[in-house]
C-alpha cells in the first residue's frame, strides 16, 4: 500500500484556488512532542483555512486522545454532531465504534481517534428541510488535509493503525485502496524508522445503514479482533 493521495470526485471545487493545510501547521523545527505537541497542532488547526471546506463548517475538529496510545484509528470526516461538539466520533457512528472497541476489549484510554478529513462536508437536503447531509470529500480536499494526519501519526506513532473505511485508506494508500480486499488483514508498513501495523476495517456507520445490521457488525468485530490481538 503505497502512501499518496485518493481519486476522486470533484464536488464543489474551486479550481483556481490551492488547496493544502502545510501553511497552516507549525513548523517542524517548532514542534514539541507528547500531548503538548498534540495540543499544539489542535490549536493550529482551528486555524486551518487549507481549503473551502472550514467556510460551511462549525469548527475543525481534531483528533482525541493521549499521544502515546498504542492504537490510531482514522475515520472519513466529522458528522453533523462531530461538527457540533468539536470532537471525532460522538454520533451514532462513534457510539458503534465505542460498543465494538468495548467488546473487543480495545481499552478506548490506548487509542487515539481522528478523521482524514478535519472539517465537516455538508449540504442541505434538496427540498427536504434544514438537515445537514453529509458529503464525501473530493480528492483535493483528503489530499490537502492529509499534512494534519501525517503530523498526528508522526506525533503518536501507534503500533496498530485502524483505517476505518475508504475513505481513510484512500486518504492514506491512494485511489486503489479497496476496503472490500483489505478488511481484516494485518500489514506491516515502514514509516519514519520505525514499523506500525495497518489494520483495515469497514466503516462504522456501514454497520448502521446494513440491512442485516447483526451480520456487518460481527464482521466489523472480527476486524478489529486483529488489531485487540496485536496488542495482547
Ligand atoms: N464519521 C467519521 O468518519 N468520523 C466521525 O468523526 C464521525 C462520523
Amino acid at each position: 500500500m503505497a502512501a499518496k493521495a485518493a481519486k476522486g470526485a470533484t464536488d464543489g471545487e474551486r479550481p483556481e484556488e490551492a488547496y493544502d493545510a502545510t501553511p497552516f501547521l507549525p513548523e517542524a523545527e517548532r514542534r514539541t512532542s507528547g500531548n503538548a505537541g498534540l495540543r499544539a497542532l489542535r490549536e493550529a488547526a482551528s486555524g486551518c483555512r487549507g481549503c473551502p471546506l472550514h467556510e460551511n463548517a462549525t469548527q475543525t475538529v481534531f483528533g482525541t486522545g493521549d499521544a502515546h496510545a498504542r492504537v490510531f484509528l482514522v475515520g472519513e470526516q466529522p458528522g453533523d454532531q462531530e461538527d457540533r461538539k468539536g470532537a471525532p466520533f460522538v454520533g451514532p457512528a462513534g457510539r458503534m465504534l465505542d460498543r465494538a472497541l468495548d467488546e473487543v476489549g480495545i481499552d478506548p484510554a490506548q487509542t487515539y481517534v481522528t478523521n482524514a478529513v478535519k472539517h465537516f462536508k455538508w449540504a442541505h437536503e434538496e427540498g427536504r428541510g434544514k438537515r445537514r447531509i453529509h458529503k464525501p470529500p473530493t480528492l483535493r480536499e483528503m489530499t490537502a488535509c492529509g499534512p494534519w494526519l501525517a503530523a498526528e501519526l508522526a506525533l503518536t506513532e501507534p503500533e496498530v493503525l485502524v483505517v476505518l473505511g475508504a475513505t481513510a485508506g484512500k486518504a492514506l494508500f491512494g485511489s486503489s485502496f479497496r476496503v472490500t480486499k483489505e478488511r481484516g488483514s494485518c500489514t506491516e508498513r515502514e514509516v519514519h524508522g520505525r514499523t506500525e501495523l495497518v489494520v483495515p476495517t469497514i466503516h462504522p456507520s456501514a454497520i448502521l445503514r446494513a440491512d442485516d445490521q447483526d451480520e456487518v457488525y460481527g464482521g466489523f468485530l472480527a476486524d478489529l479482533r486483529v488489531a485487540a490481538r496485536v496488542l495482547e
